[in-house]
C-alpha cells in the first residue's frame, strides 16, 4: 500500500513538472512474486501451489534478453540477481534477471510437509515443467509476470551452477524453443551409485598443495581407532577432534569427512585458497604427526564455524530427521533426491580399487543407502536405478546446441561434470562449448568478479558472453 502511494505521488510530481516521462521508481529486486503451478504437472494431483522468484529490473530495455537462473536447493535471494556473472551480462546486453525458486525448497512447496508420501512430486520431469511454463508465460503474457513492461517472446538464456547447471543444461535439451541457451557451471549431470570419484577429487586438490599423502595417512590413522572396537580410544579420538562422544563410529567418519570438506568449493584466487588455509598449512607443521595435523585442522574448522555439540550432532548424526517431515529441511530434500534419482553417494573408493583414500573405509553405501528407506519409506527402490537416470537425463545432453558447460580442474564435484578428470564424457556436443578451468573450484565463473580472480576464470567467462552474444544474435 505505501509503495503504490508513493508510486502515484511521484507520477503525480513528474506530471505537474511536465516533464514526459514519469519517474517510477523500479521495484527493488527483493520483491517477492508468485507463479501459480499444479501439484503435478501429468496429471495425479492438480491441487496448486505458488512458486517463488525476484526480479532485477535495473538493465532492461525493450527487447533484451531474460536471464533467468534457480538457486536450486537453496531459497532465493537478490544475490542471485543482484550479484552474479549474469548481473555484468545482463548489464551489457540489457537484460532482465529473473532468479525462481525450485519445488520444495526456500518457500515454494507444493505439498505442506516433506513425507514420502509428498516428496514423490519432485521428478525431474515436474521439476523442468515448472520453470518451462514459468518460461512460456514469460514469452507469451509477460505482463502476468513483470510490474515493467517486457516485450513479448524475449529470448531466455538459463543458467545455474552445480546442481542449478544440471536445470540450465537439461531445460535446453527438453525445451529448445523456449530456452535459446544455458550456461551450466559445474553442472553435476552423471551419476553415480559409488560416487567415489568425489573423493579422489578432493585429494587432486590436496596433491595440488602437498598434503594429499600425510593427510591419507592421518584418515588411515582415524580408522585404525575407529575399526578398533576399543571404546575408550574411540571416545578419546573424538574428545581430541572435539566432536561428539555420542556419535557411533561411523557418524563420527561422516562427521570428519563433512568438516574436512567444509571449504572444499570455496574460490581459489590469485590470493587465496581456503583448503590450504584450513587443511594443508596444518600439514606442514613439522612437529607434528599426520593425525595431529589431522586434528588440529578439524578443530580449527570447528572454531571458525562456531559449532556446538549440537549443531556437530546434527551435521554428523545421520538419522536425524527420519521421523521430521516439516518444511524447510534443505538435507531432507536433497537426500531424497539421491535417494531416487541420482544416487552419488560419496563414499571411500573401495579397496580394490587400490586408490588413495581421502575419508573413512567406513563409509561406504551400507553409511548411506538404508537412510533411504528409514526417511522415506518401504516403497524407495535400493539401490536407485543410476542407470536409468544417466540414459534419461544425460543422455538427453548428447547432440544438443548452444549449451556453455564449465568446470575447475580442483572442483570436488567435477567427475559428475562433464569436463571430468577421465576426459569428455559427452560423445557429440556439436554447437556446446565445454571449457576446464585451470585451477578453480566450484562454478567460479558465474560468481561475480573480484579483484583477484584467477586469469582461467576470467577467460572462461569472456569465452561465455561471447557464446552468449553469438546464441542472442547481437
Ligand atoms: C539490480 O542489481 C544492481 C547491481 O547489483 C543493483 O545496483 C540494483 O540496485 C538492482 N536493482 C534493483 C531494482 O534492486
Ligand atoms: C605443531 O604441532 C604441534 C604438535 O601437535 C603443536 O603442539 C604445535 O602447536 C603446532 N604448531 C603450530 C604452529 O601450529
Ligand atoms: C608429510 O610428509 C612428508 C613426507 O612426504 C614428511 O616429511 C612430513 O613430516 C609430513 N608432515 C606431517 C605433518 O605429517
Amino acid at each position: 500500500m505505501l509503495f503504490q502511494a508513493l508510486v502515484s505521488a511521484l507520477v503525480g510530481i513528474s506530471y505537474l513538472a511536465g516533464t514526459e516521462a514519469a519517474v517510477v521508481p523500479l521495484p527493488p529486486s527483493s520483491t517477492p512474486y508468485w507463479f501459480r503451478q499444479p501439484v503435478d504437472h501429468f496429471g495425479s494431483n492438480s491441487n496448486t501451489w505458488e512458486q517463488q522468484y525476484l526480479v532485477n529490473y535495473t538493465f532492461y530495455k525493450a527487447g533484451g534478453p531474460i536471464y533467468l537462473t534457480t538457486p536450486g536447493e537453496s531459497p532465493v535471494g537478490t544475490q542471485y540477481i543482484d550479484n552474479t556473472h549474469f548481473t555484468v551480462l545482463a548489464k551489457a546486453t540489457n537484460g532482465l534477471l529473473v532468479t525462481i525458486e525450485h519445488r520444495f525448497f526456500g518457500q515454494s512447496n507444493p505439498m505442506p510437509d516433506l513425507s514420502g508420501a509428498s516428496l514423490k512430486y519432485l521428478t525431474i520431469e515436474n521439476v523442468l515443467e515448472d520453470f518451462a511454463s514459468f518460461a512460456r508465460s514469460a514469452k507469451n503474457h509477460p505482463q502476468s509476470l513483470f510490474s515493467v513492461p517486457v516485450s513479448c517472446r524475449s529470448k531466455i538464456i538459463f543458467g545455474g551452477g552445480s546442481y542449478s547447471g544440471n536445470i540450465a543444461a537439461w531445460m535446453r535439451a527438453k525445451y529448445p524453443d523456449l530456452i535459446q541457451g544455458a550456461w551450466a557451471s559445474s553442472a553435476i549431470v552423471y551419476g553415480r551409485l559409488q560416487y567415489y570419484q568425489f573423493d579422489q577429487s578432493y585429494g587432486r586438490h590436496l596433491e595440488a598443495l602437498g598434503c594429499a599423502q600425510n593427510f591419507s595417512q592421518a584418515v588411515k590413522d582415524v580408522d585404525d581407532i575407529l575399526l578398533s572396537k576399543d571404546a575408550l580410544a574411540i571416545s578419546d579420538l573424538q574428545s581430541r577432534f572435539g566432536v561428539p562422544t555420542t556419535l557411533g563410529v561411523r557418524d563420527t567418519a561422516g562427521l570428519l569427512a563433512a568438516l574436512s570438506t567444509t571449504y572444499s568449493m570455496q574460490a581459489v584466487t590469485s590470493t587465496s585458497d581456503y583448503v590450504d588455509q584450513s587443511v594443508c598449512s596444518f600439514f606442514r607443521n613439522k612437529t607434528a604427526t599426520p593425525l595431529e595435523a589431522y586434528i588440529a585442522s578439524v578443530s580449527s574448522v570447528i572454531q571458525k564455524n562456531g559449532m556446538n555439540q549440537q549443531s556437530l550432532v546434527q551435521m554428523g548424526d545421520s538419522s536425524i530427521g527420519i521421523d521430521n517431515y516439516a518444511l524447510g529441511q534443505v538435507g531432507r530434500v536433497w537426500y531424497y533426491m539421491a535417494c531416487t534419482w541420482n544416487g552419488n553417494w560419496q563414499i571411500a573408493p573401495p579397496s580394490n580399487t587400490g586408490l588413495s583414500s581421502y575419508r573413512s573405509q567406513l563409509l561406504d553405501l551400507d553409511y548411506f543407502e538404508p537412510n533411504c528407506q528409514n526417511k522415506f519409506g518401504n516403497g524407495i527402490e535400493i539401490p536407485v536405478d543410476v542407470q536409468s537416470y544417466n540414459s534419461n537425463w544425460f543422455d538427453i545432453l548428447e547432440g544438443v546446441s548452444n549449451i556453455y558447460y564449465t568446470s575447475g580442474s580442483l572442483d570436488i564435484w567435477r567427475d559428475s561434470t562433464v569436463a571430468a578428470s577421465t576426459g569428455n564424457l559427452l560423445t557429440k556436443t556439436p554447437g556446446s562449448t565445454i571449457v576446464l578451468i585451470q585451477g578453480a573450484t566450484h562454478v567460479q565463473d558465474l560468481r561475480a568478479e573480484m579483484a583477484d580472480d584467477l586469469d582461467s576464470v576470467k577467460r572462461a567467462r569472456q569465452a561465455g558472453d561471447a557464446l552468449v552474444a553469438k546464441w542472442l544474435n547481437i
